[in-house]
């Protein structure tokens, strides 16, 4: 049975994840910040014994190297880089402290720590469990919108902070293709999750169609896709 590990898999696309892959059998690691009000991920544990959730802030680099510690000499195929923030929430009475002229430095250093820190502390922390696994893969969701030359949004932490772990999990790609590790970027789409304001909703994607398309994805990654950047249904996306 295979192993994912997965982060802020307590809602949205994580969970969404967390679900499709226990349903394929796979072994889950399913982390999150505060697994006692995480109830809707522990009904799933409830009813899947090959889900193991495990209390994980990407923050906090010292819990991460303690989980890492618990987990040495245990293979894991993917470790899923999923947890992460726009800014403060409701996002819509926010949004205004990452624009250009009125910048909240406190939001910026809070998205980066999570968006960007998160996966690569998670990288170097588990690197060993991935490379001793049989499908090697390293998977961060990004998003399009850390594309330069793809769109612009006027939201600076939140676009930066992606668009710095793409140019991050691209010199790691290289740093490990010698170990066979495949690294790779997926942009979920536009996701029905807390991360978008409801009144989007409606131009969203279901969270299910969104986590199909990318384990679709993840499960034909060849170590010549290494430091690739895909959307969900397959296009690949512009630096
Ligand atoms: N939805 C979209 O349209 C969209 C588009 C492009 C990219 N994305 C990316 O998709 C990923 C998942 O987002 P989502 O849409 O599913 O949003 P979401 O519903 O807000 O879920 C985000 C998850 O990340 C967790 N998280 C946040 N900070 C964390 C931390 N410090 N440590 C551990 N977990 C933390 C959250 O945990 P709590 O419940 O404890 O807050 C939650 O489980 C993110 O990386 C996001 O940037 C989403």
């Amino acid at each position: 049975m295979p192993t994912i590990l997965i982060t802020g898999a307590n809602q949205g696309i994580g969970l969404e994840f967390t679900d499709q892959y226990a349903a394929a059998g796979w072994s889950v690691i399913a982390c999150c910040r505060t697994p006692d009000k995480a109830d809707a991920l522990l009904a799933l544990a409830g009813n899947s014994p090959q889900i193991v959730v495990e209390r994980l802030d990407v923050q906090d680099h010292g819990a991460i190297d303690e989980l890492a510690k618990r987990y040495r000499g245990q293979p894991i195929d993917i470790l899923l880089n999923n947890a992460g923030i726009v800014g403060p929430y409701p996002l819509d009475d926010h949004l205004e402290r990452q624009h250009f002229g009125t910048m909240d430095y406190s939001v910026w250093d809070d998205v980066l720590h999570t968006n960007t820190f998160g996966p690569l502390k998670m990288t170097e922390a588990f690197v060993e469990q991935v490379a001793a696994s049989k499908q090697k893969k390293i998977i961060s969701i990004s998003s399009s919108v850390g594309s330069i030359t793809e769109v612009t949004i006027p939201g600076i932490a939140y676009a930066s902070s992606k668009s710095a772990l793409n140019r991050v999990m691209t010199i790691v790609a290289k740093e490990l293709a010698e170990q066979h590790i495949i690294v790779a970027m997926l942009c979920p789409g536009f996701t029905r999750t807390r991360m978008i304001s409801e009144k989007h909703f409606q131009y969203a994607i279901e969270t299910n169609t969104s986590v199909k398309g990318m384990r679709k994805i993840i499960s034909e990654l060849t170590p010549d896709d290494t430091g690739s950047f895909t959307r969900y249904n397959g296009d690949k996306i512009a630096w």
